[in-house]
């Protein structure tokens, strides 16, 4: 059969539960596709903190690389929140991002039928939503030089941080979204702050220069600060979203919640070449950890993007999004997507009620 080496670094708090439970299921998917996968479990952010001191070991990073593909749970919590910046679980995740070079970060959000009723908004304004942010992931104020802490002439402390792009950044997150976008509905909203931002100035120009290559996608540019109240007001207008990294945080968890929860949205970080690595949207859920709460669906649906994205294995791909439906289908909820009259389980149960769907589709070929 097929094989494939597996990166699982499932990181911190919820991660290691949501992480055991798509790892059962990517390979029980494979087993019925004729895929074999090997997997290997390496240590990241506060997890790698505590085992060797630093929140991406070198061997980490190595491990990876030489991987098929990255599965990455969540990383961070509240024991490491004061931590140096340098030894902070979320700079391990941005030295990961930033070391395999995954600088285009693909982020769904789709509304299910099965989840309509667990949307905050009205049914008409959430039914049918489908839409994609192209998040630019290795740039921007999160990496820009220069940045840090210093102190005014009357001794006054001050942080500070950079926004920055160049044209080579704008231009190969803005081929992946219009590609991306030619391949879905054909429109493409950029998002900027170009009224006030120079580096969204710059973003707004070469984003236009690249429509010329792309006659039959129809680029529009909003505000941030408009979009993040037309993704409320009507968030079917849109299809496929580019943005900047910061911007890309905020309006993917926004979209989330159109869907029912962050629990829900997985994410494919891509880069021109070398491993992908998927993660769902969400983070470490410190509250809710180790108590089997957490929705594993975003990262079961992340191991669909792996499939897809990274292994080029559609079927498989296609095989575990089925299989999410049918035990939506069937009841199954978690307490982040609960609603009267279904099923409320934990995240091992779900994921068990997930390999079900699976045996029970390939009965019925
Ligand atoms: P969070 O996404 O961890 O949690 C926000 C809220 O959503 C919480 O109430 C949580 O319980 C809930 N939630 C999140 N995922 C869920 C799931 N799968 N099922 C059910 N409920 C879920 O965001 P936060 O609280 O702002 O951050 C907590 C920690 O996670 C911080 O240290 C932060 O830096 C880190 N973080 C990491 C990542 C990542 O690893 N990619 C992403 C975001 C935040
Ligand atoms: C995410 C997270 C990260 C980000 C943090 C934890 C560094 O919020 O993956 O969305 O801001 O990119
Ligand atoms: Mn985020």
């Amino acid at each position: 059969p097929k094989h494939y080496n597996i990166t699982l670094l499932p990181g911190d708090g919820i991660g290691p539960e949501v992480v055991s439970v798509a790892k059962n299921v990517l390979s029980l998917v494979g087993s019925r596709h004729g895929i074999e996968f090997g997997f290997q479990e390496m240590p990241v952010g506060g997890a790698a903190l505590d085992l060797v001191g630093v929140p991406l070991p070198d061997e980490t990073l190595s491990v990876a690389k030489q991987s098929d593909a990255i599965l990455l749970g969540a990383i961070g919590g509240y024991k490491w929140d004061k931590n140096e910046k340098h030894l902070k679980p979320e700079t391990g995740l941005l030295q990961l991002r930033a070391g395999l070079g995954v600088f285009a970060n693909l982020r769904p959000a789709t509304v299910l039928p099965q989840l309509v009723d667990s949307s905050t908004l009205k049914k008409e304004v959430a039914e049918g939503v489908d839409l994609m942010v192209v998040r630019e992931l290795t740039g921007g104020i999160y990496f820009g030089q220069p940045r840090g802490f210093s102190t005014t002439e009357k001794g006054e402390e001050i942080g500070f941080n950079t926004e920055v792009y160049a044209t080579y950044e704008i231009d190969r997150i803005a081929r992946v979204a219009f590609e991306t976008a030619r391949k879905r509905c054909g429109k493409l909203c950029s998002v900027d702050k170009a009224n006030v931002l120079e580096a969204s100035m710059l973003w707004r120009k070469r984003v236009t220069l690249m429509a010329s290559d792309y006659p039959d996608v129809e680029l529009t540019h909003m505000y941030v600060d408009n979009a993040a109240m037309q993704l409320i007001r009507d968030p079917k207008q849109f299809d496929t979203i580019v943005t900047n990294n910061i911007f890309g945080d905020i309006l993917s968890d926004e979209a989330s919640m159109l869907t029912g929860s962050i629990g829900m949205l997985p994410s494919a970080c891509l880069g021109e070449s070398g491993p992908g690595l998927f993660e769902p949207i969400h983070g470490s859920a410190p509250d809710i950890a180790g108590q089997d709460k957490a929705n594993p669906l975003a990262t079961v649906l992340s191991v669909a993007m792996l499939l897809r994205y990274g292994l080029q294995e559609e079927y498989a791909a296609i095989t575990i999004e089925s299989a999410v439906l049918d035990t939506l289908n069937n009841g199954f909820r978690t307490g982040d997507i609960f609603s009267s009259g279904k099923k409320l389980v934990g995240c091992k149960e779900i994921g068990e009620e997930v390999m079900k769907s699976v045996i029970k589709l390939f009965r019925n070929r």
